[in-house]
């Protein structure tokens, strides 16, 4: 989808029922401090897994993962709750 300034954008929608938009390529970090979620971490390097989400149904690392290109406009985003570390 375009945004207001004509650039892409995927409308994130979080738990809670928060919708934001972001770029793709935008990391997940930042895309959820700017919609004001908070994404436990530990390592930010990829190998512990405290910032898992999952988007779409997919499970992906935050800290080393970005809001991905697509047709589709929309991401859905669950937290998890219980970090395996
Ligand atoms: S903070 Fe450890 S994998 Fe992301």
């Amino acid at each position: 989808m375009r945004g207001a300034r004509g650039v892409d954008e995927r409308l994130i929608t979080w738990p809670g029922g928060r919708c934001q938009p972001a770029r793709p390529g935008t990391p997940w970090l930042e895309a959820a401090a700017a919609a004001g979620v908070s994404i436990p971490t530990g390592c930010l390097g990829g190998s512990c897994g405290a910032c898992e989400i999952e988007v779409n149904g997919e499970i992906v690392r935050a800290c080393v993962a970005v809001v991905p290109h697509g047709k589709a406009a929309g991401l859905m985003v669950a937290v998890a709750v219980d970090p395996h570390w």
